[in-house]
């Protein structure tokens, strides 16, 4: 039984007060709900403030993005072992707007999952087509080498810590939503494809999230999908409002 995973990018928003605040605010709204597994990611500099308030409250710590080495000459780079002092629980890998603006490709980002995996971190890994890649029907051969590249090498054994975000670049942050069809299809395609590199269990059990435009009136019939497990939430997620919204969609 595939729980669902409703996770918050806050990619480069929010100071260090106002991730605390935000997290004690949803943690008071969640109480001791416990249907859905919930995260959010706050950029490095705002993590150790996120960190104080989070402990106990069941809300996972997510970082947006980790180096691919532990430690040296790496300007600007944060490490997992930095990450893993400051209590982080996932980490999320090959977001498309590393992949587009900093060029990060399959091989570097399946060097960050095998070593967020050996730090004990679980992962989201992203995966999704460009506008122009779908409209050249090209959407499957996209998915599939940008699974097979960030997964290779990686166990079946170690898929159980591996979350996969369906997020295709055309509806981040635009407004455009897939449609819950369009969007299960490509989940249930990345669960063929699982099912192809792994076996037919980790298919069946892998939870897939869709980002990309995810609101409060949108995620309920998103959710309803059979292969759509939760959701990676860009802008909808920094109002704790309208994230709560979103995780509280069954009662909606
Ligand atoms: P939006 O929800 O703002 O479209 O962003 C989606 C996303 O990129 C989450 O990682």
């Amino acid at each position: 039984m595939r729980k669902t995973f409703i996770a918050g990018n806050w990619k480069m928003n929010m100071l260090p007060a106002e991730a605390s605040a935000f997290i004690e605010e949803l943690a008071g709204k969640l109480g001791n709900y416990s249907d859905a597994r919930v995260m959010v990611a706050p950029p490095f500099t705002s993590i150790p403030s996120a960190a104080d308030v989070i402990k106990g409250t069941g809300i996972l710590l997510g970082a947006q993005n980790m180096s691919d080495e532990e430690a040296g000459a790496h300007t600007g780079e944060v490490s997992p072992l930095m990450l893993k002092d400051l209590g982080v629980d996932v980490v999320i890998l090959g977001h498309s707007e590393r992949r587009m603006i900093y060029g990060e490709n399959d091989a570097f980002i399946n060097r960050k999952v095998k070593l967020a995996l050996k730090h004990g971190f679980e992962v989201i890994l992203c995966v999704g087509e460009t506008l122009e890649e779908r409209e050249s029907g090209k959407v499957e051969a996209v998915v599939e080498e940008q699974l097979t590249g960030g997964l290779n090498e990686i166990s079946e054994e170690s898929l159980a810590s591996i979350t996969i975000a369906y997020e295709p670049v055309w509806a981040i942050g635009t407004g455009k939503t897939a449609t819950p069809e369009d969007a299960d299809n490509v989940h249930a395609f990345i669960r063929k494809i699982i099912d192809k590199l792994y076996s037919s269990s980790a298919a069946e059990e892998i939870v897939i999230q869709y980002g990309g435009s995810v609101k409060p009136e949108n995620s309920a019939e998103l959710m309803a999908k059979e292969n759509i497990d939760g959701a990676l939430v860009g802008g909808a997620s920094l109002k704790v409002d309208s994230f709560f919204g979103i995780i509280n969609y069954a009662k909606a």
